[in-house]
């Protein structure tokens, strides 16, 4: 995975907006979000009538260079969340210091827009800050760990709808007992960290719905991290471990089928355990579907609706949000592994380069509009 500071390059931000769709191929935007699809045809508009929280990730870069981007935004979404700017390593340039300038930009254009917000994330194995461990030591980990949590969730205290608090923290492929991932965290505070981050979470921030967020917990060949993720909610529950909500990231592929029953069963039983479902990073990968972006677009837009449809039948799913809004900032594009055979940008977001709606706009819409009004 990239760091920031590469990914910005690739896309090209630093180097202003009109370099970015000479060099990728897109025509010039109009700068104007698409009337046909603003105020009571949004999908915001469209979840509220659902009782259902629709929003995206903010690249903070493009939200302070590109005013049709912030429009697009504030148009579209009922929930917003910082792609980067909460994580710890580009909040914290220095052991202890904190610069929340990106994150509080973000939460004074959430404020002014009507959004909520969630935080992302507080504890992850990647994007730790440059110094790290440095001063952190086993024999200070806890306290560190306690401190940045502290630290962060009192900053925002009141104003995140949810926080993910640990992030990716299961992967069976490091064969550690309960399919615990290998990471700086386990080895530095100790297995109980996790119980540790979600206790401390919950003094910080009362108000904040308290999330475990993870990927590759979608598809049926998935069963192994699933199971384990249903293991420790499960096992969180029962000893009053706080937590309220779990995140299914949702990076998907469009050359597959999209998920179903085994990951409608694992919504289940999250609900049977009282937690919500997020949708937290919903992207759809065309990175091997061929032909012309069109036939691109409608392949990526089935997912969308199929998924979607099936996520939003469960009353415990109470929130949508894509990585990302516009396929001119996906993450996916500044990915080695991402990169299409014909070297053309990929389509996995609702709007295009140009900010113009795609098929997977409209999949989406109407997947929100087959949710039961009475499950908000
Ligand atoms: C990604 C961002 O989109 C990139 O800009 C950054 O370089 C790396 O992180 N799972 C997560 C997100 O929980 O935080 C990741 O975001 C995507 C995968």
């Amino acid at each position: 995975m990239q760091n920031r500071r590469e990914f910005l390059r690739t896309a090209g931000l630093t180097a202003g907006a009109a370099l970015v769709s000479q060099r990728s191929g897109w025509a010039q935007t109009t700068n104007e979000p698409p009337k046909s699809v603003s105020g009571p045809a949004s999908l915001r508009a469209h979840g509220k009538a659902h009782g259902l929280l629709v929003g995206c990730a903010v690249n903070a870069a493009a939200l302070a260079g590109n005013p049709a981007y912030g429009a697009l935004i504030a148009e579209q979404c009922s929930i917003v969340v910082p792609e980067n700017a909460m994580k710890w390593g580009p909040i914290s340039p220095a052991p202890g210091k904190y610069d929340f300038h990106e994150a509080d930009a973000l939460m004074d254009f959430a404020q002014k827009n009507g959004q909520k917000v969630r935080g992302h994330n507080l504890i992850w194995h990647e994007e730790l800050p440059k110094w790290f461990p440095g001063p952190i030591t086993k024999a200070n980990a806890r306290q560190a760990m306690i401190d940045h949590i502290q630290t962060e969730m009192q900053h925002f205290a009141g104003r995140i709808q949810s926080w993910d608090v640990v992030n990716e923290g299961i992967d069976p492929k490091d064969g550690l007992p309960h399919g615990l991932r290998k990471t700086p965290w386990l080895e530095l505070v100790g297995d109980d960290y996790i119980d540790l981050a979600y206790k401390t979470a919950r003094r910080a921030d009362p108000k904040a719905l308290l999330t475990y967020n993870d990927y590759d917990i979608e598809y049926p060949d998935q069963e192994k991290k699933r199971d384990a993720v249903l293991a420790m909610v499960r096992r969180m529950k029962a000893s009053g471990v706080p937590i309220d909500a779990v995140g299914v990231q949702s990076h998907l592929k469009a050359d597959l089928a999209p998920p179903g029953k085994e990951l409608q069963s694992f919504v289940r039983e999250m609900a049977k355990l009282n937690l919500q479902v997020f949708v937290t990073e919903l992207d759809v990968a065309d990175r091997k579907v061929p032909g012309t972006v069109l036939e691109r677009d409608a392949v990526v837009a089935k997912v969308y609706r199929d998924y979607l449809t099936m996520m939003l039948a469960e009353p415990n799913v109470k929130a949508v949000l894509t990585w990302g809004i516009t396929d001119r900032y996906t993450w996916l594009n500044g990915q080695k592994e991402d990169k299409r055979a014909d070297g053309k940008p990929l389509r996995p977001l609702p709007f295009d380069g140009n900010l113009q709606p795609t098929a997977a706009f409209y999949a989406e819409r109407d997947a929100i509009d087959t949710r039961r009004a009475d499950f908000a």
